[in-house]
């Protein structure tokens, strides 16, 4: 069967095992690294003025990616102002016009790889495998949200009806939907926001994460190429109050948000507050997400599983794993081979093709996963303690056990692991305390026993259940992904029914 379904497949890799192919992939992000790059508000496709700094890269913490023009609030309403009024035409624009726009800009970003790559490596510091992974998850989001939403937002689905009526039930964009995106995956979130509000029908403000504006900029740049009408797309940079003033703003139609759960929380009740419409907030927020591991488990696969979802992309992907919970009867061993295997992790500059650890995003970042490794040093047992390069804002990968999963009571996002050992009988205790955090956006189980698999999957509300694999990297049309309770309003990007919570639905009843 054709997992993509016949109109779409995902996009393809690199080989990087072949000499010929890797080369010419480097020299391709190479020839792109001589460009400058900027990043400046966006309205009606013409710049506005703001204040002016550079973008210093992750990885020495003295490198500039470019520069970037900050929104002032003042810019943030010209632009809800503009969207506003491209929202009529974009909103009429058929829906087959609209998925072809995005199809052409998947394309234009597969003809741009490797600006887009050079970007990820630099600005947020991605190793060259992320990067990538993201630039395919981006192209994946556009082309997918293009065929979901040809037929969503075609001519509407007929209802039965008496003889004499005819009912169509159809979908419509919104308005101006405000994107809110973050800065670990600078381009696909963001595009996947945009695309799917756009192939909704509405018109967007786009505001990215203060540390990536460089690569936002670029996309849109790259989406009004593709044929997107400079009035119906928008950019905003700049930090949060920029954020808060779009939020505040009386034209929002609905906000998609990507980032923490405290945010996350003051855009619900920024919105709850207005004397306004009443609208939607489409939230991705964060998780402490739990590995579930008994004695049934296979080691070896146990622990390059654990690295990879603790560890990779420096343990800053919202899915990454935080609380692996062993059965104690295994668990020295597991511990072990772990920390074996985290031993192995190469973590330096990630443009260098062998890096598997990069940096973390920036010196606040670093300041704060220092802080709390100092703090498990002091107060958990340590399994393992890696280096670090100390130039740049690397955080070098730790495990901690703790005794009780409580013990973990906040997301940690970056390369820390936290243990805590399991009796057999009371396996309802730690799953209990998983459910009882309130997350609920991903989960391991390693087990061959299906009935603890069934039961561990069955006590837990979480969005992304992964079961005898690793627990990150959810691929578009593959693994919907999103969460629930304090990770999320539940929606799953890359899904079928992501487009329709961008959308308003219209009944018409026509006496015939
Ligand atoms: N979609 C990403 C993943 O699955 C989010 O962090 O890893």
């Amino acid at each position: 069967r054709d997992l993509y379904g016949p109109e779409r497949t995902n996009s393809k890799g690199v080989e990087f095992g072949r000499h010929a192919s890797l080369d010419a992939f480097l020299a391709e992000i190479k020839r792109s690294a001589q460009q400058s790059f900027k990043a400046e508000p966006l309205i009606d496709g013409k710049a506005a003025s703001g204040s002016s700094r550079p973008v210093i890269s992750p990885i020495d913490g003295t490198t500039v990616a470019g520069q970037v023009t900050e929104a002032s609030p003042e810019v943030a309403d010209r632009a809800m102002a503009a969207a506003s009024a491209g929202f009529a035409k974009w909103s009429r624009t058929d829906a087959n016009a609209r998925a072809k726009v995005l199809q052409r800009a998947a394309d234009l970003l597969e003809e741009r790889r490797g600006a887009l790559l050079h970007l990820l490596q630099v600005e947020a510091g991605k190793t060259l495998d992320d990067a990538l992974s993201e630039v395919r998850e981006a192209i994946d989001f556009l082309r997918y949200y293009a065929v979901q939403g040809r037929s969503l937002f075609g001519t509407g689905e007929a209802m039965p009806g008496p003889t004499g009526e005819s009912n169509v039930l159809r979908l419509r964009g919104r308005g101006v939907f405000v994107a809110i995106s973050p800065w670990n995956f600078p381009l696909a979130i963001f595009l996947g926001q945009v695309g799917a509000a756009l192939m909704a029908g509405n018109a967007v403000v786009a505001k990215p994460a203060e540390q990536t504006p460089l690569i936002a900029d670029l996309a849109v740049r790259i989406l009004h190429e593709a044929g997107v009408p400079k009035a119906a797309l928008h950019l905003v940079p700049g930090d949060g109050r920029v954020g808060a003033r779009l939020v505040e703003h009386k034209d929002v139609a609905g906000v998609v948000f990507t980032g923490s759960t405290e945010v996350a929380r003051i855009i619900n009740r920024t919105l709850a507050n207005k004397d306004a419409a009443i609208v939607p907030l489409i939230a991705e927020t964060g998780g402490i997400n739990a590995m579930i591991v008994d004695a049934t488990a296979l080691p070896e696969q146990v622990a390059d599983d654990v690295v990879m979802s603790a560890f990779r992309s420096a343990g800053q992907r919202c899915s990454a794993l935080r609380l692996l919970c062993v059965q104690d009867d295994v668990a020295d061993r597991m511990i072990e081979m772990i920390a074996g295997n985290a031993r192995e992790l190469k973590i330096a500059d990630p443009r260098e093709i062998a890096t598997q650890v990069g940096p973390v995003i920036d010196r606040e970042a670093k300041d704060k996963l220092d802080a709390h490794v100092e703090a498990m040093k002091r107060s958990a047992k340590v399994h393992y303690a890696g280096e670090a390069p100390s130039v740049g804002t690397y955080v070098a990968p730790h495990i901690f056990e703790l005794n009780k999963p409580h013990d973990l009571a906040q997301e940690v996002f970056g390369p820390v692991l936290h243990v805590v050992r399991y009796k057999a009988d009371r396996l309802e205790d730690v799953l209990r305390a998983i459910e009882g955090s309130g997350y609920g956006l991903t989960l391991g189980v390693h087990s061959r026993i299906d009935a603890t698999v069934e039961r561990v999957v069955q006590a837990l509300s979480v969005g992304n259940v992964y079961v005898n694999r690793n627990m990150i990297g959810a691929v578009v049309g593959v693994q919907p992904f999103g969460g629930h309770g304090l990770s999320g309003t539940g929606p799953k990007a890359g899904g079928p029914h992501y487009l329709l919570r961008f959308a308003t639905e219209q009944t018409v009843t026509i006496n015939t």
